[in-house]
């Protein structure tokens, strides 16, 4: 499904030290585990903090069409009445996730342990996104795909499982939707479903589903990866979920305070989950100066005050195994890389091509086209970093937030403007963040 939108263009340029104190909004993998573990638990779960993004919202109303009540109460805060596992209700038209991968893949596997029909559908981007890996362990489970389109992409038609079976499954890539979907079909199957991923990805399907009352246990495999157990039909009770700031959202204004000489900006209440902290573990070996300066637990997840100073950075190796705690943060990554002094090599990006867009050619182009010198060798992603970015580039965001974001952050150290052709995808994340950005000092127009 389309915007009927038209696009809006942005436009960042070098101004003064960025400077102040701001919290950037709600996790958006909480807020959106929130929603759909709280329609499938009995009673009301009460959400703070909650993204108010546009990815929230398709979710929220996927929600309500599956059945639970979603309301919202007050500033980003949410109430949800849910059905119980097993419990939802047969929608009678497409679920539209927009631009939300996470939205829809977690809620297949929701649907999944349900015996109801439900059609899937999205944005153009999410439209190209695959959909099989997801797939492919809810029908091991019992679930039914009635209809998809070529390559396994939406719009799909999925029929739950009747009497949904648990299952030992070994993610074939390392990805939390794909662990989350699993877990969420396990929790109408009767005994243990169990994941095993070789590298560990973020927790917070985990931690939620426990903060509701399943038993959970999670224990180590090898170095890096973790296997995952859950008792299936649990009596999953409502629980009030308090939503930490996203690191995710964090990483920009974090970046553009790091490359702007002279900046001074205090981050507030950041999620500090290390299975979220690749980018802060990063940008501090480049030589990032990035202070927490105080620290404490939200809502089960601790959270930090960070105070971030522009400074000189230089370029390292990021290695293939940090990839999971960091998935989302590369592009912006790479513009810290190009402001860095020397070579850095970020490896093992094969799964970037898979996000809102082929977010591998979708950096190289952006760093391109303002001047940047970056390579692709295999699933690596090079970038000479020379202190500076030409900038001028008219940078295209194929329906991807954090392109958008990032191109704009680097446009704010660039020596020209840096113009991205549609700006309006950054609301399924990060509403506000034009707002946010100029309060500190900031030029978009
Ligand atoms: C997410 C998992 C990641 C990430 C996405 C959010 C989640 O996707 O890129 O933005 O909330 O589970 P993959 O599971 O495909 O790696």
């Amino acid at each position: 499904m389309d915007r009927a939108v038209p696009a809006s263009p942005l436009t960042a340029r070098r101004a003064g030290a960025l400077t102040g104190r701001i919290r950037v909004p709600g996790d958006k993998s909480i807020s959106l585990r929130s929603l759909i573990i709280g329609a499938l638990a009995v009673g009301e779960t009460r959400i703070t903090g909650m993204l108010e993004g546009e990815d929230a919202i398709s979710t929220a109303n996927a929600m309500q069409a599956l059945g639970a009540t979603v309301e919202r109460t007050g500033d980003k805060t949410w109430r949800v009445l849910g059905v119980g596992v097993g419990g939802f209700a047969e929608p009678s038209a497409a679920l539209d996730f927009g631009n939300s991968g996470t939205g829809c893949r977690l809620a297949m596997g929701a649907v999944a342990g349900c015996p109801i029909t439900a059609t899937f559908d999205g944005d153009a981007s999410l439209r190209s996104r695959p959909m099989r890996r997801i797939l492919d362990p809810l029908e091991l489970m019992g679930a039914r795909t009635l209809e998809i389109q070529e390559g396994g992409r939406l719009p799909a038609v999925v029929r739950g499982a009747i009497d949904p079976m648990p299952i030992e499954y070994e993610a074939p890539v390392p990805s939390a939707q794909l662990k989350s979907a699993v877990l969420l079909a396990g929790l109408a199957a009767p005994g243990t479903t169990t994941v095993i991923e070789k590298e560990a990805t973020r927790d917070h399907t985990e931690k939620m589903l426990k903060h509701f009352g399943a038993t959970i246990r999670v224990s180590s495999v090898g170095n890096h990866g973790r296997r995952i157990t859950l008792e299936g039909q649990p009596e999953l009770e409502a629980a009030p979920v308090m939503v930490p700031a996203d690191p995710s959202s964090a990483a920009f204004p974090l970046v553009a305070a790091l490359i702007v000489p002279g900046s001074e900006v205090i981050l507030e209440g950041v999620m500090t989950n290390p299975l979220r902290s690749g980018l802060y573990t990063t940008l501090r070996e480049m030589g990032a100066s990035i202070e927490v300066v105080q620290q404490r637990t939200e809502g089960g997840e601790d959270v930090a005050d960070l105070r971030i100073k522009g400074g000189a950075l230089k370029g390292i190796d990021v290695p293939a195994e940090r990839a999971p705690t960091m998935i989302d943060e590369y592009p912006v990554l790479a513009v810290a890389a190009a402001f860095a002094e020397g070579v850095t090599r970020m490896r093992g990006l094969q799964e970037l091509r898979v996000k809102e867009s082929d977010r591998l050619e979708a950096t190289v182009a952006m760093l391109r086209l303002n001047g940047v010198e970056v390579a692709i060798e295999a699933d690596d992603l090079i970038v000479h970093g020379k202190g500076r970015a030409v900038g001028g580039g008219l940078v295209a965001t194929h329906m991807d937030h954090r392109i958008a974001m990032s191109a704009l952050v680097m446009g704010l150290g660039s020596d020209q403007p840096v113009q991205v052709d549609d700006a309006a995808f950054i609301a399924t994340s990060f509403p506000g963040f034009a707002e946010l950005m100029r309060s500190l000092g900031a030029e978009l127009s």
